[in-house]
C-alpha cells in the first residue's frame, strides 16, 4: 500500500494521506539553520549544533508521535469549529490534504469546511530564518470571519538540559513581546507585533529566537499553560476553542510562541500571511538597548524580520533555493530504463547524502540530536557521496577530520561539529577508522583533480605544533595497521571494526555499560578479515596517490604491504566458500563453518571482493555465490546468518539484538552495496542491479506499510529474515547508507566513476538495458554520456567527440572546452 506517489518532474515526494506509518520526515536549511519538518509539520529546528543550539521543543518517543512543531489552527469565528490545516495536533478530518517533500522545503495543502490552506514551509539561503508562507482560500460561497493562531514551543536552548533539568528551567524562561517598528511606526513593519524568546541572554548567551508574523495581531501568548489551558494538550488549546488569545507573557515554566490574526475573507478570496522563525546573534557589547537595560537590541535583527515578512522577498529566496538545488543535483543526471534508478539517483538518493553532510548522525526521527558527535568513520564515507555536489566544502571537511587524527595514525571515534574537536568520552580504538581516511581524501582528489590538498599542513589531535603534510596522515593511516597484527597476522580488530557492535574485546556483563567503550581484554588476539579487506583497499589508493604524487618507494611499499596481506587473507582468512570475519578473543574463527552461529557475514564478501581478491582464482564468485545462498532475502542482504539466538560474553552487542534485527542479523542497508559493488567486479550486472533494487526505497514504495519509513530515503536497517517484521525498516535518513548506495549506482553499475587522470566510464549494467544517457560535470566539463549495448558482455569502448580511446578513462579535454560528448558501447 502507498501512502503518495513521486511527482518526479516537480522532484517532490507527495504525500497523500496524513497518518503514514511513521512521521515521513524532511530538513529545512542547508547552512547553519537547520529544521526537521514531519508530514504534518512536526519537527523542531535548531542553529549549527541540535543540542547547544535548540529553537523548538520537539518529544521524541511521545504518544501521540510527533509531538511538537510547527503548528497553525484554523477556527470559524461563525461557529467556533476549528482545525489544524497540517492535520496534527488536532486530527479530525480535512477533506483534502496533501504533503509535498521537496528539497529543502516542504508545502503541506489542504481544505476544511471550506477552506483551503496551502503552507510552505522553507529556510532561505544564507540566514539564520524559516519561512512559514500560509495561503489561505475561502472556497466557500459566503464570506467567511476566521481566526488564525500559530503556535510553537521554545526549547531553552541545550535540549538535553531542557528536557532534564527542570528545577532550574522552571524559572529562567523570559520572553519579549515588542513592536516591530518602534512604537509602531516604522519602514515596512508598521503595527506589527514580534515575539522573541530570550532565556539566558540577560547572561551569557548573546543570541535569542524570534516569532514574527505578517499580520497586525488580534493577539499574542507565551505562557503554554494559559494558551492550552490547565491539563489540556495541543489537539484543543483552549485560547482557539475560545476564539481569543490572553495576550501573556512568560515568567518562566514552558515559553511558547503563539499569534493570533483574524481573517476576513470573501467567497473566493485568497490571502497570503507570512510567518518568520528565526535565531539572531548580537554583539556581546551591544547586547541590550538602551544599554543599560535588560531589554534585547533589536536593531539589526529587525531589518532581516521586516525583509522576509514580505512575499516578494519569501518568494525570491524560495526560488533561490530551489535554482541552488538544480545546480547541486545537475552535477549527475540520468536517464535509464528504470524510474527507480532515475529519481534515486537524479533527486533523492543524491539529496539524502546532502542532508548526511550536513547532519551527519545528529537529528532525525531516530537520532534525538543531543547525542552522538561526527564519526570519523562516518564522516569519510558520507563524503564519497557527496563530494561532486560541493567538493570545496568537501575539501573543509577533510581536513577538519584528519586534525583530529591520532599521532599514531590511529583516530578519535567521533569528533564534536563545535568544536572540531577529538570526542574523548569515546576515545579511540577503533582499528579501521584511520583507513577511511585514506577513502576519503582519494575521493575528493579523483573529484576535484585538486592534489594540492596532500601539501596542507594539518595538525594531529588539534594540537598546535604537531602539524604534518596531508600525505603523511595518509601513510600514518595505514601503518596504524601494520603495527596492530595480531596472532594470524591480520589486523586487530582493538573494539570494533565497521561493524560497531562485534565487540571481541568487551565481554561485558553489566547493564548499561557501553559495548563501544567497555574493554575487558587487552586486544591482542581478537583479528577482523575485514579490515584487511579495507586495508588492501587503501592500500590500492595509496598507490594511485602516491604514483602522482612521484614517491614510488612509497607505491613499493603499499602494494607490498597489500600482497603481504592478501597472502594472510587466503591462509587466515578464507573459509572454503566464502571469506571469514574475524577472530575472536579464543583465537577461534568467526564467520566460518566452524560456528554453528555466525557462519558468514557479509561485510568481508563486499570489501575483499572490492578490492579484487578471488577475482582471478574464481573465489570472489564462490564468496559472492554464498552471500547469494545464504545471506540474500527479498528485502535485501542480512547481516550474517544463522542469527545469534542468545547473548554471547566474548561477541558483545551484536548478540544483543534480538535475531533480525540491527548488526544481529538485521538488513544493513549500509554493506548491501559493497556486495552490489562487489558483483560488478566480477562483471554480474543482473547480480548488482538486482540487489540495488531490493533495498531501493523507491522500489520498497509499493510496500510502505510494511517499510513504514519513507519511500524517498533509505534506512539504516531493514528487519531481517529471523525478526518477527521482516522487511520494516528503521533508521532513516541518516546512514552510511546513503553514499555507498549512492556509489554503488552511479559509479559502479552504471559506471560512471572519476579517476586519478579523468573520468571513467565503464558500467556494468543489468542485460535487460538496451542504453542509457546521462550528464555529468566533471571539473568544469560537461560530459554528455550515452551508453549503449549492442552485445550481451561488459566489454566497454568509448568514443569521446567522435573519436575511439584507448581503455576507458577519458583523457582531461583541452583547456577552454567546456562538453564533451562520449558514446560507450558495450559488447559480448
Ligand atoms: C548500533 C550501531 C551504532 C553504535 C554506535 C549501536 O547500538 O547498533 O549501529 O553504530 O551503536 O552508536
Ligand atoms: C552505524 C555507524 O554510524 C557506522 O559507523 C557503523 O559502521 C554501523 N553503525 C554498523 O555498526
Amino acid at each position: 500500500m502507498k501512502f503518495g506517489y513521486f511527482d518526479d518532474s516537480a522532484r517532490e515526494y507527495v504525500i497523500t494521506r496524513p497518518d503514514t506509518p511513521l512521521p515521513w520526515i524532511n530538513y529545512l536549511g542547508c547552512e547553519a539553520y537547520f529544521g526537521l519538518i514531519s508530514n504534518t509539520a512536526g519537527g523542531y529546528s535548531f542553529y549549527k549544533d541540535a543540542r547547544l543550539r535548540r529553537l523548538t521543543r520537539y518529544r521524541y518517543n511521545n504518544a501521540p508521535l510527533d509531538m511538537g512543531g510547527r503548528y497553525l489552527y484554523l477556527r470559524d469565528n461563525a461557529n467556533g469549529k476549528y482545525w489544524s490545516p497540517t492535520w496534527m495536533p488536532t486530527r479530525g478530518t480535512l477533506d483534502e490534504y496533501e504533503c509535498r517533500h521537496g528539497q529543502g522545503y516542504t508545502i503541506i495543502t489542504s481544505k476544511s469546511n471550506g477552506i483551503k490552506s496551502s503552507i510552505r514551509y522553507f529556510v532561505p539561503l544564507g540566514e539564520s530564518l524559516e519561512i512559514w508562507q500560509a495561503t489561505l482560500t475561502n472556497e466557500r460561497d459566503s464570506d467567511t470571519d476566521l481566526s488564525l493562531f500559530s503556535a510553537i514551543e521554545f526549547c531553552l536552548w541545550d535540549a538535553n538540559d531542557d528536557a532534564t533539568n527542570f528545577q532550574r528551567n522552571y524559572s529562567i524562561g523570559q520572553v519579549e513581546i515588542a513592536p516591530l517598528a518602534p512604537n509602531g511606526r516604522g519602514a515596512g513593519g508598521e503595527g506589527l507585533t514580534v515575539i522573541y524568546h530570550k532565556t539566558e541572554y540577560r547572561e551569557r548567551r548573546d543570541h535569542f529566537a524570534y516569532f514574527a508574523c505578517s499580520e497586525q495581531l488580534t493577539g499574542f501568548d507565551t505562557i503554554r499553560e494559559d494558551f492550552l489551558g490547565a491539563y489540556r494538550g495541543w489537539h484543543e488549546p483552549q485560547v482557539v476553542e475560545r476564539g481569543q488569545s490572553v495576550n501573556t507573557e512568560a515568567h518562566g515554566w514552558q515559553p511558547i510562541g503563539s499569534h493570533h490574526v483574524k481573517v476576513q475573507l470573501k467567497a473566493g478570496e485568497q490571502k497570503q500571511i507570512i510567518f518568520v522563525l528565526g535565531y539572531h546573534e548580537n554583539s556581546k557589547d551591544e547586547k541590550f538597548d538602551p544599554p543599560d537595560s535588560q531589554l534585547l537590541n533589536k536593531k539589526t535583527v529587525k531589518p532581516i524580520i521586516e525583509k522576509y515578512l514580505k512575499p516578494e522577498h519569501a518568494d525570491k529566496a524560495f526560488d533561490e533555493l530551489r535554482d541552488y538545488w538544480t545546480m547541486l543535483l545537475g552535477k549527475l543526471q540520468v536517464i535509464t530504463p528504470d524510474e527507480h534508478t532515475n529519481r534515486m539517483v537524479n533527486i533523492w538518493n543524491a539529496y539524502q547524502c546532502m542532508v548526511t553532510f550536513n547532519m551527519s548522525r545528529s537529528a532525525s526521527y531516530f537520532e534525538s540530536g543531543i547525542g552522538r558527535g561526527m564519526g570519523f568513520r562516518d564522516s569519510n564515507q558520507d563524503l564519497l557521496g557527496f563530494v561532486h555536489m560541493i567538493p570545496e566544502r568537501a575539501r573543509e571537511r577533510i581536513l577538519d577530520i584528519a586534525a583530529t587524527q591520532l599521532k599514531n595514525g590511529g583516530a578519535f571515534h567521533q569528533y564534536q561539529p563545535l568544536t572540531k574537536r577529538g570526542n574523548n568520552d569515546i576515545g579511540s580504538g577503533f582499528n579501521d577508522d584511520p583507513l577511511w581516511l585514506v577513502l576519503g581524501v582519494a575521493a575528493y582528489i579523483k573529484e576535484s583533480g585538486d592534489w594540492s590538498i596532500l601539501d596542507e599542513q594539518v595538525q594531529y589531535e588539534n594540537e598546535q605544533g604537531s602539524e604534518s603534510q596531508l600525505y603523511e596522515h595518509l601513510q600514518r593511516s595505514l601503518q596504524y595497521t601494520l603495527d596492530r597484527l595480531g596472532p594470524n597476522k591480520l589486523p586487530l580488530i582493538g573494539r570494533a571494526d565497521w561493524n560497531d557492535c562485534l565487540n571481541l574485546n568487551c565481554f561485558s556483563d553489566t547493564p548499561g555499560q557501553s559495548f563501544q567503550t567497555t574493554t575487558n581484554k587487552d586486544g591482542k588476539v581478537a583479528e577482523s578479515v575485514f579490515i584487511a579487506g579495507l586495508f588492501i583497499l587503501a592500500c590500492q589508493e595509496m598507490a594511485g596517490i602516491a604514483e602522482h604524487y612521484h614517491d614510488q618507494a612509497e607505491v613499493n611499499k603499499v602494494r607490498k604491504a597489500a600482497a603481504d596481506m592478501e597472502e594472510t587473507v587466503w591462509e587466515a582468512g578464507w573459509d572454503d566458500d566464502w571469506f571469514r570475519r574475524a577472530y575472536d578473543d579464543y583465537g577461534h574463527p568467526l564467520g566460518s563453518k566452524e560456528n554453528t552461529e555466525g557462519k558468514i557475514f557479509i561485510e568481508p564478501q563486499g570489501i575483499c571482493v572490492m578490492a579484487g581478491l578471488g577475482v582471478e582464482n574464481g573465489n570472489a564468485v564462490k564468496a559472492l555465490d554464498s552471500v547469494a545462498e545464504h545471506l540474500a532475502t527479498p528485502h535485501g542482504i542480512v547481516l550474517q546468518q544463522p542469527a545469534f539466538s542468545k547473548y554471547y560474553l566474548h561477541l558483545g552487542e551484536i548478540s544483543s539484538y534480538p535475531p533480525g534485527y540491527k548488526e544481529n542479523a538485521g538488513i544493513f542497508c549500509h554493506n548491501n552495496p559493497w556486495v552490489m559493488i562487489a558483483e560488478t567486479v566480477v562483471r554480474r550486472g543482473d547480480k548488482a542491479f538486482d540487489y540495488f533494487k531490493r533495498i531501493n526505497p523507491s522500489a520498497r514504495e509499493e510496500i510502505s506499510e510494511l517499510h513504514k519509513c519513507e519511500p524517498y530515503v533509505y534506512a539504516q536497517m531493514i528487519a531481517g529474515k529471523d525478526a518477527a517484521t521482516h522487511g520494516e525498516a528503521k533508521n532513516s535518513w541518516l546512514t552510511g547508507t546513503a553514499a555507498w548506495n549512492y556509489v554503488a549506482i552511479t559509479q559502479y553499475i552504471l559506471g560512471i566513476r572519476p579517476a586519478f587522470d579523468g573520468l571513467e566510464v565503464k558500467p556494468v549494467l543489468p542485460s535487460g538495458w538496451d542504453s542509457f544517457e546521462a550528464v555529468r560535470n566533471f571539473q568544469g566539463v560537461r560530459y554528455e554520456i550515452s551508453v549503449k549495448r549492442e552485445g550481451a558482455g561488459n566489454k566497454v569502448t568509448l568514443e569521446v567527440d567522435d573519436r575511439s580511446i584507448e581503455g576507458t578513462v577519458i583523457p582531461r579535454p583541452k583547456d577552454g572546452i567546456k562538453t564533451v560528448k562520449v558514446k560507450a558501447v558495450i559488447r559480448s
